[in-house]
């Protein structure tokens, strides 16, 4: 059964670990991620771009095979499906399709828009008992196409916007998306830290997981991030260990064109890499 990522944000926050959101692209993907979450008893969200849902056939076909999977693989931990920056109509669209939970990302609308818009899906996801993520201020680097600056949000419009009743806040506090570069400053956990004096108990969202270095992980987690988004860093883990196979001349040997046997190996990196990341933010455990 998928369940809003409410409750499990709430704990996560009042215990200070965090919740990881992984996101998936394709069944492969969403199997590493499940069996690794139940195998170390963790919570988990599954996240899903707008892009990713198109590429798995939309969100119908999504809510199926996640699903089915739960139930076939024997998942008992709490699992969120959620809708990861989508826009209004995507909001929609995935609410009726069954998702859990959802985030708008209204960031790059003026805040009056932001706020108008994220009322009226915090309104539909109240009645539905589904969780909904808002942005504000705008996480750098590429998702989907759409490249923000890594900004620094406002702590007095997070408060606005934590204010009409979303279930999560992701704040940007110089986070971004995909690789960091090398001169990249670090998070500025100085606006981390106002946000959240402002927002009280809101679970807050740190994108862009991947690459942040632990000692900044730990530090985000104990000011009030209590969800971490990593999409990257399973990507890179699943193409190097595919190149690995391909490289080595596996795939030319007996059977190893299979599809089942080409794509193991860059199944099991995922699980490693989310097994990594449960145990660094801490949920192992906590389902
Ligand atoms: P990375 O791709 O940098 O891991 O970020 C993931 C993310 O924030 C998805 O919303």
């Amino acid at each position: 059964m998928l369940v809003s990522a409410k409750e499990m944000l709430v704990k996560a926050k009042a215990g200070k670990y965090a919740v990881g959101q992984f996101n998936i692209n394709n069944l492969e993907w969403t199997k590493a991620i499940l069996s690794t979450a139940q195998e170390l008893s963790s919570p988990v969200i599954l996240g899903v771009s707008e892009g990713a849902g198109k590429y798995m056939c939309g969100y119908k076909t999504v809510v199926g095979m996640v699903k089915g999977m739960i139930e076939e693989l024997g998942i008992t931990v709490p699992v969120a499906l959620h809708l990861d920056h989508g826009s209004y109509e995507g909001a929609l669209k995935c609410i009726e399709a069954g998702f859990s939970s959802v985030m708008f990302d209204g960031s790059h609308y003026p805040i009056a828009e932001n706020v108008e818009k994220t009322k009226a899906l915090v309104a539909i996801c109240n009645e539905k008992g589904l969780s909904i993520e808002a942005e504000v201020g705008a996480i750098g680097g590429e998702e989907d196409g759409v490249v923000g600056n890594g900004e620094c949000a406002d702590p007095d419009e997070c408060k606005m916007i934590a204010d009409l009743g979303v279930t999560m806040l992701a704040a940007g506090i110089g986070n971004i998306h995909g690789k960091y570069p090398a001169n990249w400053p670090g998070l500025s956990f100085d606006t981390l830290a106002a946000v959240s004096e402002k927002v009280g108990d809101m679970p807050l969202v740190l994108h862009g997981g991947t690459g942040i270095p632990e000692d900044m992980i730990k530090k985000a987690i104990s000011l009030g991030v209590s969800k971490i988004n990593v999409n990257t860093e399973c990507q890179l883990a699943f193409q190097a260990a595919t190149r690995a196979y391909i490289e080595a001349g596996k795939d030319l040997q007996g059977k190893g064109f299979d599809p089942r046997k080409l794509l193991a190996p860059g199944t099991e990196a995922i699980k490693q890499t989310v097994k990594e990341k449960m145990q660094l933010f801490g949920s192992v455990g906590k389902a």
